[in-house]
């Protein structure tokens, strides 16, 4: 099947659009170097170049296997992060811990991203038992890691209805010197990324900001998905209302002042549940996204566009996986399909769809949003297609809506490799916010 170019635009990330187009010349048009000749594989090393920034990667340990990485082939970015992740792991492992809890600690967070990342396009084939083992090997490194930072980091289950939700909690020096309770910022990722991810990108920076740090996952995410086979839900608030509910428990934590971010797909998530979850002080949209399936469909092929208006499901089914099994698919066209058959727990591209339109904002959903909602958009990023002005003109004087810039390279979706940045812009926004509170 011959994909239309404009498929191109299908992806969530979006500087691939721009990275293609005119490179060699531009300073400021193209947000970064590429990593790869595969735009979608240098947009992924450069998220995961970029958990570098808080202590999850190391610069020339992920240079070292993109250059080794050959481009588009799903085995050998696998192999190459493996091997990363394998020698880290016997690195950390060989550390006396108790002697050197620093170098053990930091060797241990980065085999657990290599992990993580070495199973990223694995999500094409559920039945890769590497799926779910290399995983694991990754997340008992991360609890290595987290038991040897400080402050340390504790895993808690909560009960949701139908699922459990798992949560990490890192509470604040700050609340254990005083004794007292500080803020605490809530954060949720989107389509694809884990939690844990959320600690390098912006966890040390909140904490440094001396408040707790919190994360979760809900159905659909990296954990909760693995292992309770559950698919997104639109109604949001079901998963954040439990976690708000712990947080009053906490002793450290001043229930006043807690701020729920979303990251990516979760630009969405955080404030659908803020529409019913009301003891938030704030949230923080990292970027401002209303409808992932309305910016999928402007970038179909008008072919595509009529066969899922015309509901015929078999249809469109047998379309989108002759796109998925075609050698000529783009990688980011093959892992958007791949990634959201994984993450909506089905095995219909059209029933994909159709849910994804469901978890959605819009003005009504936004009139029973409570509290201050930073909406965040990166200069380059076309993954939104506008939506960010969108969600902030619903917002209306709830909103805050801010473009970080090309130029000082955040322009990227998520401000990926600028994480100083997107930290010190929106969590000076918070603190602001949280000070206002009475
Ligand atoms: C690419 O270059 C052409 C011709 O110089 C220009 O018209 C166009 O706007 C450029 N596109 C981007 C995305 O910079
Ligand atoms: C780069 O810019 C120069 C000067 O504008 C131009 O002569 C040259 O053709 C450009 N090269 C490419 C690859 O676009
Ligand atoms: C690790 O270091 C601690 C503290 O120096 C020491 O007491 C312990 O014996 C060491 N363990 C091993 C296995 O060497
Ligand atoms: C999926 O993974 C399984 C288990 O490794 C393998 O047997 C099967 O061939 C894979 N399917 C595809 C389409 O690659
Ligand atoms: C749906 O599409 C399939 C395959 O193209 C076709 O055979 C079938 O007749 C269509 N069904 C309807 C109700 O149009
Ligand atoms: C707004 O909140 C009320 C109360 O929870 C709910 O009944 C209503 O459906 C919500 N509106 C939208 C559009 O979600």
């Amino acid at each position: 099947m011959q994909l239309s170019k404009s498929l191109l635009l299908l992806a969530t990330q979006s500087s691939i659009a721009l990275a293609q187009s005119n490179s060699t010349n531009s300073t400021t048009d193209v947000p970064y170097l590429p990593l790869s000749t595969d735009d979608y594989f240098s947009f992924i090393l450069d998220e995961v170049l970029a958990l570098s920034n808080g202590g999850g990667a190391a610069t020339g340990e992920v240079l070292r296997a993109a250059a080794k990485i050959e481009a588009g082939n799903y085995e050998s970015f696998y192999s190459e992060f493996k091997f990363l992740a394998d020698s880290l792991h016997d690195v950390a492992a060989s550390v006396n811990a108790t002697k050197f809890p620093v170098s053990a600690r930091q060797a241990y967070f980065r085999a657990a991203s290599y992990y993580r990342s070495s199973v990223f396009f694995f999500t094409a084939n559920q039945s890769d038992p590497r799926l779910f083992d290399v995983w694991d090997q990754g997340r008992a490194d991360f609890d290595q890691a987290i038991a040897l930072a400080d402050p340390k980091g504790e895993r808690v289950t909560l009960k949701g209805p139908g699922f459990d939700i798992p949560v990490i909690f890192f509470k604040s020096p700050k609340a254990s010197k005083c004794n007292a309770p500080v803020p605490t910022i809530l954060i949720g990722s989107g389509y694809d990324a884990p939690q844990e991810d959320s600690y390098h990108a912006l966890g040390r920076e909140i904490l440094e900001r001396g408040w707790n740090f919190v994360t979760y996952e809900g159905p659909g995410q990296s954990t909760v998905r693995r292992e309770q086979g559950l698919g997104f839900i639109p109604n949001w608030w079901d998963v954040v209302t439990p976690v708000v509910d712990y947080l009053e428990t906490r002793p450290e934590v001043d229930t006043k002042r807690i701020a729920l971010g979303g990251l990516s797909f979760g630009g969405i998530l955080a404030p659908l549940a803020a529409s019913r979850e009301h003891r938030l002080a704030a949230v923080i949209a990292i970027d401002g996204l209303a409808n992932l399936q309305q910016t999928a469909m402007a970038s179909f092929p008008a072919s595509a566009v009529k066969l899922f208006e015309s509901g015929n499901q078999t249809a469109f089914d047998a379309y989108m996986n002759a796109v998925r099994a075609s050698p000529a698919a783009p990688t980011l066209v093959k892992w958007f399909i791949g990634q959201g058959l994984w993450s909506f727990a089905t095995d219909s591209p059209y029933d994909w769809m159709k849910q994804l339109g469901d978890v959605k904002l819009d003005a009504d959903i936004l009139s029973n949003v409570t509290c201050p909602v930073f909406v965040g958009k990166g200069e380059s990023d076309v993954t939104a297609g506008g939506q960010e002005q969108e969600v902030a003109d619903w917002l209306g004087s709830k909103g805050y809506l801010y473009e970080f810039k090309t130029a000082l390279g955040a322009g990227v979706h998520c401000q990926l490799g600028a994480e100083p940045q997107l930290a010190q812009v929106t969590m000076d926004w918070v603190a602001e916010v949280f000070e206002a509170v009475a």
